[in-house]
């Protein structure tokens, strides 16, 4: 049986016909003509990514090009598990749209995703606020919105997530203060920088579990209070580079023995680096550079065993032991060491080194007052 070539033709319009409908009838299926989705929960999420879909004004990537339908464990992004808490329940448990360049806002529909545990969205174009119904993903671990053009205040919804470990908020348009009760959250990891916050380090830093601290260019004022120490079982990287903190560091960070990472470059701080320092015995970079720091280098900072990395330019130390030079990346220009190539002129020493450091002179608050002992006796 051989077909006609009008048949030919017929056939060949009718499969070019299919072939072309997914873009030309692109999610124009009748909704009620399609199965409802498998259970209650991907039919909550279904609406969540319908309207997450219609906010997006921009989706160069076409990542939400095959959104269509009730299966939405199948759609471009999305990661569908079983529920915790009923295994035989299919949920969605994650939804990763990172690097994907997209614009829109995201609508409190997303509130409905309330098995999500990983909610990824970085390195996109959405703006506005983070929508106050996230509170209701009791479930969400990671929460990554870094690299967009969200704005307003900080998004204090997130301190209500239970289950948050992972907040990364860093490169957006945030402003204004950050709520002290973000130190008090028991976070993994914390990266704020990068935004156009102003605030005060809180005292309650050191109620803190993180054991990452990304602060940098992020508006922080104040000192670096002795409550830091409080971090010294879970801190291993703290970054507040390029900030306006003021005042001397305190002896506590001594206290931050697991730290790989200090990075306090870029402040206003003044003093000198305490000896207490000596006791991070896992720090492998070390970065005190551009702030007003004097005093001499302490030998035991230069001793610790891991450091690799030691950048203390552009401040007013006066004095370094030779172990110091013998780090393997050492950076010790401009400052007001003898016999140094590269240090900062006499006169701009004397100018500075000859007025007293004073370690409260900046509104920090003071230490406590020294308690009175009765004097020793005499011999
Ligand atoms: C996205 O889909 C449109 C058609 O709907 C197509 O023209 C475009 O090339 C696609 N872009 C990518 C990156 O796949
Ligand atoms: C989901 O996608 C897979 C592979 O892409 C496909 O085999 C399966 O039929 C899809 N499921 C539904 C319900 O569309
Ligand atoms: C994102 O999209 C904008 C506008 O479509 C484009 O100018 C920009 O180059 C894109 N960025 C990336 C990283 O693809
Ligand atoms: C956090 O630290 C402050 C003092 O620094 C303390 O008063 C407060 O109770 C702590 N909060 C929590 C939740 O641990
Ligand atoms: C330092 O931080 C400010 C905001 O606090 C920012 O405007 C500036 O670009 C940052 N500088 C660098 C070199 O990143
Ligand atoms: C050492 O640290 C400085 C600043 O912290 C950094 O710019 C430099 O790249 C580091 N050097 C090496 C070799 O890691």
């Amino acid at each position: 049986m051989t077909c006609t070539p009008n048949l030919h033709l017929a056939l060949l319009g009718f499969f070019f016909f299919f072939l072309s409908l997914p873009i030309l009838s692109h999610c124009q299926s009748n909704p009620s003509s399609l199965p409802p989705p498998p259970n209650p929960r991907l039919e909550r999420a279904y609406i969540a990514l319908q309207a997450l879909k219609h906010s997006i004004t921009s989706d160069p990537k076409n990542l939400t090009f095959d959104w269509c339908g009730p299966d939405v464990c199948n759609y471009t992004g999305v990661f569908c598990a079983p529920a915790p808490d009923d295994p035989h329940v299919e949920t969605m448990a994650g939804l990763d749209l990172n690097h994907g360049n997209l614009s829109g806002t995201l609508p409190e529909d997303l509130g409905l995703l309330s098995d999500l545990a990983l909610l990824h969205l970085n390195s996109n174009r959405f703006r506005g606020p983070l929508p106050l119904s996230l509170r209701e993903l009791r479930l969400l671990y990671e929460l990554d919105v870094s690299n967009n053009r969200l704005d307003g205040p900080f998004p204090s919804v997130v301190l209500r997530l239970r289950s948050l470990k992972y907040l990364d908020l860093r490169f957006n348009g945030f402003t204004g203060g950050v709520p002290s009760e973000v130190f008090d959250l028991p976070l993994d990891a914390l990266f704020l920088n990068d935004n156009g916050f102003r605030f005060a380090i809180p005292e309650n830093i050191g109620n803190s579990t993180v054991s990452a601290l990304v602060l940098a260019n992020a508006g922080l004022t104040g000192c670096l209070p002795r409550s830091i120490a409080g971090m010294g079982e879970t801190l291993e990287e703290i970054v507040v580079l390029n900030n306006s903190i003021t005042g001397c560091l305190p002896p506590e960070i001594g206290a931050l023995r697991r730290l790989r990472v200090f990075d306090v470059s870029s402040n206003g701080l003044v003093g000198g680096l305490p000896e207490a320092m000596g006791a991070m015995e896992r720090l492998e970079r070390l970065d005190v550079a551009h702030n007003s720091l004097s005093g001499e280098v302490p030998e035991a900072v230069c001793g610790l065993p891991r450091l690799k990395n030691f950048t203390y330019s552009y401040n007013f130390f006066y004095g370094e032991p030779m172990r110091c030079l013998k780090i393997r990346h050492v950076d010790d220009r401009e400052n007001c060491i003898p016999h140094r190539p590269d240090q900062r002129p006499e006169r701009e020493c004397e100018a500075f080194l000859s007025k007293p450091v004073e370690c409260e002179a900046f509104g920090c608050r003071r230490p406590p007052p020294p308690m009175h002992y009765p004097p020793p006796p005499y011999y």
